[in-house]
């Protein structure tokens, strides 16, 4: 891999009239980039920094530009064949990858692991990467360099992303600026790494497939999880009636307290009249499903009038009647993030910033692994003995 770099010889050294000066070099350098960091360069030092420190201060110097094989190197999971969690390996040499036009590299902080990223590595997936790649989409972290063409980012922001170039699970990545956010100081990165695919999600499944509208009332079906917990607190701003549901006591205790007014345990055999009963056997508007393939059929039972599906999570076949839309005039709606429009997209971004501006996004953060434990992750997001909020892998 090739690394541009200027190597500067600073000869003197002064401030500018616009103010900056010695003190602001550290500003400009990439905070653990490899180049070094002094506070004051000494005259006539060896230097090596960005071409951005040149304009930024006034510095009499020897500047050549040269192009070298850059020796950083970052932890990164690698998969080099599709098949069990065992295939995610921990790799120690793998290069720092470089940002091109309109991309930034994030040192990163966290990453949120997804479902999806397991079907996608058993390769059972419809949308598979070539070989060898690293999972993950959903970063937070440091912007460290930018790419030719970043205008809204810079060196040193705080940042989110909902998808990157070269993969999550690692010490770094590459992002386009289209999928990278800012990062409020109200949230920590851990918080950061749950709001990519989960929150973007929830919002396109409420607010732009299910048409959701305050006053109606959602039954969040698999409400413990990421998404879940994304779709309590968005409905719950939006003025709907919150019903959510998990598989253990500890799960229902965190939907309660992100925004569902009732919680059901879906592993309870009497969960559905329970649900019915409480909304006085009239139903509920809508439904977001994590799990169509086992409860899409009894889902249609529980919809009111003019009621909504949305098909968030689905993990094989499942038998309908479809008879049973007829009488209520229902729907079935399939939701895909990977295939939002980018208007959507942005939309969704701007009503999450609001949340999190008022306060109410709060990811609720579950299990966290390092690492070196991811396929573990892999393993446990599957076969989970009960969700407990969003989980994610520390860097
Ligand atoms: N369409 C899209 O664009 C899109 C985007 C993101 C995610 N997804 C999919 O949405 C699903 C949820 O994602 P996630 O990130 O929230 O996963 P997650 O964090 O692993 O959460 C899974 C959720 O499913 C619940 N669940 C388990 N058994 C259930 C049952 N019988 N009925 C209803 N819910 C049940 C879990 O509850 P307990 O563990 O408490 O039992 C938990 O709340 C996954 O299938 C994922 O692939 C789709």
């Amino acid at each position: 891999m090739l690394y541009h770099m200027f190597h500067v010889c600073v000869l003197s050294m002064s401030a500018r009239s616009d103010g900056y000066g010695g003190r602001d070099v550290p500003k400009f350098i990439p905070y653990g980039s490899g180049v070094s960091c002094k506070l004051k360069p000494a005259l006539g030092e060896q230097v090596q920094y960005p071409a951005k420190v040149q304009s930024a201060l006034s510095i009499q110097i020897c500047f050549v530009e040269t192009t070298m094989a850059t020796s950083k190197l970052m932890r990164a999971i690698r998969v080099s064949e599709f098949g069990a969690p065992s295939v995610l390996k921990l790799c120690t040499d793998v290069p720092v990858p470089s940002p091109g036009q309109k991309q930034v590299l994030i040192r990163v902080h966290a990453c949120g692991v997804n479902p999806v990223e397991t079907y996608i590595r058993s390769g059972s997936y419809a949308r598979i990467p070539s070989l060898p790649y690293t999972p993950g989409s959903d970063v937070s972290g440091v912007v460290e360099a930018v790419g030719e063409g970043v205008h809204l980012l810079q060196a040193g922001d705080r940042v989110f992303t909902i998808g990157t170039v070269t993969g999550g699970y690692a010490e770094y990545t590459v992002a386009s600026e289209d999928t990278v956010y800012k990062l409020p100081d109200s949230l920590d990165y851990k918080q950061g790494a749950a709001i990519g695919i989960p929150y973007f999600t929830a919002y396109q499944a409420l607010v732009h497939r299910a048409h959701a509208k305050a006053g109606e009332t959602v039954l969040i079906h698999g409400a413990s999880g990421g998404v879940g917990i994304a779709a309590c607190q968005i409905a719950r701003a939006f003025g709907l009636k919150v019903l959510g549901t998990a598989g253990t006591s500890e799960g229902m205790k965190l939907v309660l307290s992100n925004g569902a007014h009732l919680a059901f345990n879906h592993r309870e055999q009497d969960y559905l009249d329970k649900i019915k009963d409480a909304t006085n056997g009239k139903g509920v508007n809508v439904i977001i499903e994590m799990l169509s393939n086992v409860n899409l059929s009894n889902d249609l039972q529980l919809l009111d009038f003019f009621g909504r599906v949305m098909i968030v999570g689905s993990r094989g076949p499942i038998e309908i009647n479809p008879r049973d839309t007829m009488m209520k005039q229902t729907s079935i709606i399939g939701v895909s993030l990977y295939n939002a429009p980018k208007k959507e997209k942005s939309e969704c971004a701007a009503a999450l910033f609001a949340g999190m501006e008022a306060g109410w996004l709060k990811p609720a953060i579950g299990p966290q692994y390092t690492l070196d434990k991811v396929a573990q992750a892999h393993e446990d997001i599957i076969n989970s003995p009960g969700a407990s909020g969003k989980m994610i892998l520390i860097m």
